[in-house]
């Protein structure tokens, strides 16, 4: 099949790749000319585990092309996927003005039957809104559809995911709309992964409470292990034992210094205003907020009872990205952790696989805050280290030499990376989150 796919983002990058590679002729519309250069010779503009691989294979192969030309890619397919930002407004809904350009532009310009998609998280029955505009800017008799097709793709595992999903949610109306959908997932579908069909405002609302009810999750397991501080009893054997209950789950119940990315916390406000816009209160939601943002002052506070104080400390940070595997740093806890040791005095050498880049231009490098490029750089002399993110090399750092290179070896763990008793045999004073 043919597929358009609108917004050359992260969604966008990895939809439109794996489309192509499950053997479809995929054109991928992105307005910024200098993306599109670089997506034409192959450059991801995002890190994300095995798309170069998909990048290459459909660029070489002729199925994978991208255009700043949204005109050309309305009109190269039936199938339009939107995956443009839908960042939030102050108040904390979403703004969907990327969308609403997006069904203007499309009806002006399509000259035949349109399946218009939404793969961008948008509040519930926005299909109708872009039905809406559709219709206003098309002003001809062409016949079109509007689905919603919400992505759950991991940072990190974003095409691993796409390529095995848990689940397929497809909300459409009409047969028309429901054959191609089902037309292009049956790669998928035949391998037995499965495909929920409903109605569009099912499908828009399916992917804002898993976010959230994930999100919850998180914030139920910190507050849990602040509990377990406080009693001296083991997050992680608590998590264990929970996880065991199948109607709980193992998954997301690592507690540490809260969630972040580009989903979680735009989703969670987004969901609180989409049921306050209805009359309802997410009272829950706005609790799984605030225990999330105290995780930071909860860090901080462990952090100056294993130092006293940070002017003029030497502190190694590991781990900038949100989560590992990613060089995103979007609403990631280091943004606000990071400046909050610069206030207190501290200096510090900072170090991340991947996302030190993003986040240098956040955060100038200077002499209170130096990025380096090697783990073991990051703790020479080191009176802390701080761990802010659970990147695997981490956990395979020769901590012994670790500690050798630090001046004190102190280790305060916000991922719990590590287990008590192995840092303690290896001479560490080891903090961390919701075990002693
Ligand atoms: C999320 C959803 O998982 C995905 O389905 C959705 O469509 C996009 O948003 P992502 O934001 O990439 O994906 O990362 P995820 O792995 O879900 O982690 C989100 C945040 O929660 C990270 O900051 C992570 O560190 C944190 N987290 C996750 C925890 O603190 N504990 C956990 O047990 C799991």
């Amino acid at each position: 099949m043919r597929v358009t796919v609108i917004g050359g983002g992260y969604v966008g990058l990895v939809t439109g790749a794996c489309f192509s590679h499950l053997g479809n002729e995929v054109l991928i519309v992105e307005k910024v000319p200098e993306k599109v250069e670089k997506l034409r010779r192959g450059e991801s503009p995002i890190y994300e585990p095995g798309l170069d691989e998909l990048l290459k294979e459909g660029i070489e192969g002729g199925s994978l092309r991208f255009t700043t030309d949204i005109e050309e890619g309305v009109n190269f397919s039936d199938v339009v996927f939107i995956c443009v930002g839908t960042p939030s407004l102050p108040d904390g809904s979403a703004d969907l003005s990327q969308v609403e350009e997006v069904a203007r532009l499309t009806a002006k310009s399509m000259k035949s039957y349109k399946l218009l998609v939404e793969k961008s998280t948008v509040p519930v029955n926005t299909h109708q809104l872009v039905k809406k505009t559709v219709q206003r800017y098309l002003g001809r008799d062409i016949p079109f559809d509007v689905a919603s097709n919400p992505e759950f793709l991991r940072e990190g595992s974003a095409v691993y995911d796409f390529l095995n999903p848990d689940r397929i949610v497809v909300g459409v109306e009409g047969d028309k709309a429901r054959e191609i959908m089902e037309e292009l997932y049956r790669p998928l579908t035949e391998r037995g992964f499965p495909l929920l069909v409903t109605d569009p405002a099912t499908a828009e609302l399916i992917k804002h409470a898993s976010n959230s009810f994930l999100a919850m999750k998180i914030s139920f397991i910190n507050m849990v292990a602040d509990l377990c501080e406080r009693t001296g009893a083991d997050i992680e054997l608590v998590a264990e034992g929970m996880g065991y209950d199948k109607r709980i789950g193992r998954a997301f119940l690592n507690a540490g210094i809260g969630y972040g990315g580009s989903c979680f916390p735009k989703d969670v406000k987004a969901f609180i205003k989409i049921a306050e816009d209805v009359g309802l209160d997410f009272g829950l939601l706005r609790e799984v907020e605030k225990i999330n943002s105290e995780r930071i002052g909860r860090f901080i506070e462990k952090v100056l009872n294993a130092l006293w104080t940070l002017k003029d400390k030497k502190i190694a940070v590991w781990g900038l990205a949100f989560k590992p595997n990613t060089d995103d740093i979007r609403e990631a806890p280091s943004l606000k952790l990071i400046p909050e040791l610069l206030k207190k005095g501290a200096r510090i050498r900072a170090y991340d696989p991947k996302a030190m880049e993003n986040f240098s231009r956040v955060f100038l490098p200077g002499d209170d805050l130096m990025y380096v490029q090697d783990k073991y750089e990051a703790v020479k002399g080191a009176e802390a280290l701080l761990i802010l993110t659970e990147w695997e090399e981490f956990a395979k750092a020769d901590m012994e030499k670790v500690r050798e290179l630090m001046e004190l070896p102190i280790v305060v763990d916000g991922r719990n990376v590590f287990k008590p008793n192995h840092m303690r045999a290896l001479g560490f004073e080891y903090y961390s989150i919701g075990r002693s």
